[in-house]
């Protein structure tokens, strides 16, 4: 290769990440206008309180379903799939790039099943734990887990409380200056 084709080389490469970053910035800007909310994951100290409720009702052997309604880039599911060593995991993603990120991630956990689509398409029938970080008032998502969801199942919530199901504890997450709140329901 001479220094020309060097440069050709070069420059279509920085083209291509300049296309693939562009696309990227573009769906998350399309994703917080139109859905909501956008994928923000949830941070450790939220996580590691969500994993803390979860430990209330469930055993870490146990083999159970876990369903995680807008898995986003699958931080959550990983941490809880590292301890609870025997359930199965269903992430559910309507956006593509945060699917294709989370079906990358953990590509190599045969515990976890990634689908593209919207939550609300999906049958939420077989879970025995649900797990989200979703909108406040939003009333298909409440009136999809009271039709569909198995009586008993456990629905824990990074910030918004899911009115219409029990609410059995409301956990309080402490930052610096701020706090918010886990909540956690039963079907
Ligand atoms: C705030 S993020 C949370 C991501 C992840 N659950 C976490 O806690 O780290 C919410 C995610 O839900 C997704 N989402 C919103 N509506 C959805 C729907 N109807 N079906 C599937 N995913 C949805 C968004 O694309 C976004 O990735």
């Amino acid at each position: 290769m001479n220094l020309e084709q060097a440069y050709i080389y070069i420059i279509a490469g920085i083209f291509i990440l300049f296309v693939i970053i562009l696309c990227y910035i573009y769906v998350h800007l399309i994703s917080a206008l139109f859905i909501w909310p956008p994928t923000i994951p949830t941070d450790k100290r939220t996580a590691n309180k969500m994993l803390e409720a979860a430990k209330k009702y469930f055993n870490q052997q146990q083999v159970f379903e876990v369903a995680e309604l807008g898995v986003g880039y699958g931080g959550l599911t990983k941490r809880f799939s590292r301890y609870f060593e025997a359930a199965k995991f269903t992430g559910i993603e309507l956006l593509f790039v945060p699917y294709l990120f989370s079906k990358i991630y953990h590509r190599k956990n045969p515990k976890v099943r990634l689908i593209h689509n919207s939550f609300l398409n999906e049958s939420l029938s077989g879970f025995d734990l649900f797990l989200t970080f979703y909108i406040r008032g939003d009333k298909k998502l409440p009136e999809k887990l009271m039709k569909e969801a198995k009586k008993g199942a456990i629905v824990i919530s990074n910030n918004f409380e899911i009115i219409g199901l029990e609410l059995l504890e409301k956990l309080e997450v402490k930052y610096l200056v701020d706090k918010h709140y886990v909540y956690v329901h039963r079907v």
